[in-house]
């Protein structure tokens, strides 16, 4: 068992909100933050660094076990460490966001990154109200029996829109192309790609400010703790 913490579990496809989503709501009921999607960035960025070719999917199984990723799960100040180091500006270099999806395609890095992130939920059920973990396999790999499952979409344009605010970019189409080819890419390979379950609930984000969509999934989690 979990000890009663409370899991909050967000999937969907970049730009979708999620992560702002997911800090909101871990925010506003006192829960610990998990952003998946870090891990898998800071595993891609250490292969990068230590000259691994993300192509090679034999070279980056080998690999997978020797940095050592640390998660910090404050909302307010989530941090990200490889081997003791910062990396939460490396991670969101277009190097790391252009291979990250090759490396997170390789079963090994997915079996050691799903452990690490079941003892973090663990943990923080443990010592905290519970957690908000957002990715992309949450509902339905990570934590399949988390009490709040959701499938967070927007409209294709709505997304490019936001992750191009995000990355400072004026370049709407081109992110808008960028983010299609990841998706595909995330959705399409063999190992737990990015699908919606039927217990899963889908909320469209588009049109719907921050606010709206925190105050949402808040109202959700209480039901579901009603429930419990
Ligand atoms: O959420 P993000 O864009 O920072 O995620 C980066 C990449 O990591 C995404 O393209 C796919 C991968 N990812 C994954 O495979 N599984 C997760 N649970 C989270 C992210």
């Amino acid at each position: 068992g979990r000890g009663g913490g409370l899991v909050i579990a967000i999937d969907g496809p970049s730009g979708s909100g999620k992560s702002s989503t997911a800090k909101g709501v871990a925010r506003a009921r006192e829960l610990s933050y998990l952003d998946t999607g870090a891990m898998y960035r800071a595993i891609t960025w250490w292969m990068l660094d230590n000259g691994i070719d993300v192509a090679d999917a034999a070279a980056v199984a080998e690999a997978a076990a020797r940095p050592v990723i640390t998660v910090g799960t404050d909302p307010s100040a989530p941090t990200i460490e490889v081997d003791g180091a910062d990396v939460a500006g490396a991670i969101r270099a277009d190097g790391v966001t252009g291979s990250v999806s090759a490396v997170s395609a390789v079963p090994e890095v997915r079996e050691l990154l799903v452990a690490r992130q079941r003892e973090i939920i663990a943990e923080a059920c443990a010592t905290t109200a519970g957690i908000v973990v957002e990715g992309r396999d949450i509902t339905t790999v990570v934590a399949p029996d988390a009490p709040v499952k959701l499938f967070l979409t927007a409209s294709a344009e709505a997304r490019a829109q936001r992750r191009s605010r995000e990355v400072r970019s004026s370049d709407v189409a081109a992110t808008q192309e960028a983010l299609a080819r990841r998706d595909r890419l995330d959705s399409s390979r063999s190992v737990s790609p990015l699908t919606r379950t039927d217990d899963a609930t889908e909320l469209d984000t588009t049109g719907l400010s921050l606010d709206e969509v925190v105050a949402l999934v808040v109202k959700l989690a209480d039901e579901a703790q009603a429930q419990a």
